[in-house]
């Protein structure tokens, strides 16, 4: 069956046809039925060079050896003990030793459980209830974080069904504003955390000015607030050990999700001993889940980190060179063409906006021409390429795309724009 008929059926049975909002798109999304490398195929027998790679989830690619075959073994073995296993230390460790903050770990199955419950973590360590998140800033889709979200949220007003007492005590600051910070902290003096996305991917792609997450810091630690770095994306992709390491700083708390698994569902958080030891049974903060520390998911997370610890020194400065040429190529584009288009870009990924503008937080991301952004997913998806198709999303390169890629990818944003200026 082809896509628009798939989509069909899948009206009748999935609400909106899809199992996550931002798939959708009109006039109805593409179904996939197999990836490899940088590569997507359709139901339609279209192949596609994969920009969205899971959201930023598969950092060495679909389909990656090392990680296909370590959870075929794993198969083998068992694929749900709920009891402890010694693969769980063995991942814990290493997400510890590669992790600036890292003493202790929990892992959990999606990022949205691990910002949920980082939260809860320093309510109870600081006895305080206030959260205070940044415009734009997406922590998934649970009541405590979900005020002035990305994502698929960047569009709409609210979500009905949440609470309004569960959000009561979180306040939102815009990004890359530390004055803002200082001045809701001043007011809000039962502020338990400050939980951030060090680089916003879920409002386009957006970076902390020079300084700014330092003062952040320095702000949080100068208060006795809890600082959770929300590494759902950034997290062993802009480094091994993240944007804590990317930038030098040293977070309280940390959540991770994404590349950890490689696109195997499997999620953490991180942070100092003395508040991770709060967590039931060692503490009396309650976190629980069946699927935790799921085997096949833990050993497609320790194939994924022994292959990014092993090559470190190859993957992370590779995949910076090739984003560097697709932005770079499109940079001269744009100035050729004479078009009013901003580029954000920082590793492994990069984001467009149609605005002449710098884009530095939700205010500016939202300015950019959305309609325009729309045009060029259409004109790149015509030429096999797949972005996300929201501008309000990041574009992200795995270790498979190649320069190769790279020159397609440069050609087809160069076409793209030719058909959006007739
Ligand atoms: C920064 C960030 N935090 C949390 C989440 C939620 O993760 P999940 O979709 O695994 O629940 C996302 C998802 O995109 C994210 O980008």
């Amino acid at each position: 069956m082809k896509s628009d008929q798939l989509f069909a059926k899948a009206k009748k049975i999935l609400p909106g046809g899809v199992n996550s909002p931002v798939r959708f798109y009109e006039p109805y999304p593409f179904f996939a039925t197999s990836a490899l490398g940088s590569k997507l195929t359709t139901a339609d027998h279209q192949i596609y060079l994969d920009y969205c790679m899971g959201y930023g989830a598969m950092i060495l690619g679909h389909g990656y050896s090392s990680v296909i075959e370590a959870v075929r073994s794993q198969l083998d073995k068992g694929t749900l003990f709920c009891v402890p296993t010694e693969s769980e230390i063995k991942l814990a460790e290493m997400i510890c030793q590669v992790v600036p903050c890292g003493e202790m770990a929990r892992l959990v199955n999606t990022g949205s459980e691990a910002t949920m419950h980082a939260i809860r973590l320093a309510r109870a360590f600081t006895k305080r209830k206030g959260v205070i998140k940044f415009e734009g800033g997406y922590h998934g889709a649970h009541d405590y974080v979900l005020v002035k979200a990305g994502s698929g949220m960047a569009s709409l007003p609210a979500s009905e069904g949440t609470l309004d007492e569960a959000s009561a005590h979180t306040k939102v600051v815009p990004y890359n504003n530390p004055a803002e910070l200082e001045r809701a902290i001043e007011k809000n003096r039962d502020t338990a955390c400050v939980i951030t996305e060090p680089v916003l991917a879920n409002i386009g792609l957006v970076l902390p000015e020079k300084g700014y997450l330092n003062e952040v810091r320095k702000i949080t630690e100068q208060n006795d607030i809890i600082l959770i770095f929300d590494e759902v994306v950034t997290g062993f992709r802009l480094a091994l050990g993240g944007a804590s390491e990317f930038f030098g700083l040293m977070p309280d708390l940390v959540t991770f999700a994404k590349a950890l698994g490689n696109g195997l569902p499997i999620a953490a958080i991180a942070g100092k001993k003395e508040i991770m030891n709060k967590l039931a049974p060692a503490g009396s903060v309650y976190q629980a889940s069946t699927f935790a520390g799921n085997p096949v998911s833990v050993a497609a997370g320790i194939a994924t980190l022994e292959t990014l610890t092993e090559a470190k020194n190859t993957i992370y400065p590779r995949i910076a060179k090739t984003c560097d040429s697709i932005v770079g190529g499109i940079k001269d584009i744009l100035t050729r063409a004479q078009l009013d288009c901003t580029v954000n870009s920082i590793g492994s990924m990069f984001q467009l906006f149609f605005t002449s503008e710098r884009v530095k937080d939700q205010s500016g991301a939202k300015k950019a021409n959305a309609k325009m952004f729309r045009k060029l997913f259409d004109e790149l998806l015509k030429q096999d390429i797949f972005i996300p198709p929201s501008q309000f999303e990041t574009c992200f390169l795995s270790y498979a795309h190649t320069e190769d890629d790279a020159d397609k990818t440069i050609e087809a944003y160069d076409k793209a724009f030719r058909e959006i200026k007739k």
